[in-house]
């Protein structure tokens, strides 16, 4: 038995494939590389949904119906603002919109939920700032809407095709644990909406889709290149995990932080710390393998997500929450094939409490 469930084989899958041996990751047949930066998130949900979802089309389709759906989730989330509870993180927010989307709605459950994602994500932010909602833009790219729906002017091609590479990169991965959760939720035919909302649960922790920020808050403290090895070398020290590094699956780097590596060295000019960043991994991951000698722990995904998103000057409490606009499309292919297996996840444990004594 492990605790971690690791290498236990849980689901079967026609979505992805992480290949932590040979730091491979393969999306419905293509590795991420040849998606990444390369195609829009509607032609990745083409390639996610295709045999799953309802009527189930093209591109240019899913764009029409992703912007409507779009519009719907406004209409919600311009609903739910007045009641939003004081004092909420971004993600609790997202959480808290998440909850109000209906299980039955007259837009196909996985329409609304890619949908409802950003849209509530730019709603939270500006309400947060003070400033009033921008309504979405059913005719715009979904990447780009959310930009201007966040910012209330239109991104550089520039801006809107780096957050797309991010988008597709990180939309789906395994059996990860928010995939999982959210796997468990809907085999008990929960629905969409509900799934989704269990599956941000298991994404907003630290230990998962919530490292990006403390990756900065890392290189933050840091500060100069002359402090890299006495900073991490006490963290370790300390018994501290260092954000950005280290995967349950992958044994080698993981394959996302080079797509996302790639695409930060375009943006900023020289102010994207890429240099001093890439001075950190060469160190920690030098101090890893001195220290950690069980397992080989190398750079993950989140390391450079932060640079990026840093990059494109997203404040740094709506990481996870960005995170999640990208990976609600791999959730909503789940649910839809959990779904299709239809059959209900429910594993055993191993009793290890006290047991009455046998009467006489
Ligand atoms: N820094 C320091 N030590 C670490 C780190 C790290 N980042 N990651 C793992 N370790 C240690 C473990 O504590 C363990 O130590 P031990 O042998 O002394 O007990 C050893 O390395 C082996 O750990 P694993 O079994 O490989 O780690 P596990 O699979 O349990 O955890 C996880 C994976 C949660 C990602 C872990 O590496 C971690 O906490 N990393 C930092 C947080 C992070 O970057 N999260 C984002 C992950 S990517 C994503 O979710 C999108």
């Amino acid at each position: 038995m492990s605790l971690g469930l690791d290498d236990v084989i849980a689901a079967e899958t026609r979505l992805s494939h992480v290949d932590g041996e040979n730091g491979r990751l393969i999306i419905r047949g293509y590795d991420i590389e040849q998606l990444a930066g390369r195609i829009s998130v509607e032609t990745l949900l083409a390639l996610l949904w295709g045999g799953l979802a309802p009527g189930d089309g093209d591109a240019r389709s899913i764009a029409i119906g992703l912007g409507q759906a779009r519009l719907r989730a406004f209409a919600i989330a311009s609903a739910v603002l007045p009641g939003l509870p004081a004092g909420l993180s971004p993600v609790e927010g997202l959480r808290f919109m998440l909850a109000a989307v209906p299980d039955e709605d007259a837009v196909p459950a996985h329409l609304l939920a890619v949908a409802a994602v950003p849209v509530f994500v730019a709603t939270l932010a500006r309400h947060a700032a003070g400033e009033a909602p921008v309504a979405p833009d059913p005719e715009a790219g979904h990447a780009a809407d959310f930009l201007h729906m966040l910012r209330g002017v239109s991104a550089s091609p520039a801006h809107v095709h780096a957050l797309e590479t991010y988008f597709v990169t990180g939309a789906d991965h395994g059996l990860n644990a928010s995939t999982f959760t959210e796997r468990v939720i809907a085999s008990t035919r929960a629905g969409m909406a509900s799934s989704v909302v269990g599956a941000l649960c298991a994404l907003k922790a630290p230990l998962h889709g919530g490292a990006p920020g403390p990756v900065l808050d890392m290189l933050d403290d840091i500060g100069a290149e002359a402090n890299i090895c006495p900073w991490l070398t006490a963290a370790l020290d300390r018994g501290e995990r260092l954000m950005g590094f280290g995967h349950r699956i992958y044994r080698v780097r993981d394959p996302r932080a080079d797509v996302l590596k790639q695409v930060v060295a375009g943006l900023r000019g020289d102010a994207n710390r890429i240099h001093f960043a890439e001075a950190v991994e060469e160190r920690a991951l030098a101090l890893l393998a001195e220290r950690k000698t069980r397992r080989r722990l190398d750079t993950n995904t989140e390391f450079y997500t932060a640079l990026l998103l840093e990059a494109l000057d997203l404040p740094r409490a709506l990481f996870t929450s960005v995170f999640a606009i990208g990976r609600v499309a791999g959730w909503s292919a789940h649910v839809m094939e959990q779904e299709t297996a239809d059959r209900i996840i429910r594993p055993l444990s191993r009793y290890i409490g006290s047991v009455p004594l046998q009467a006489a």
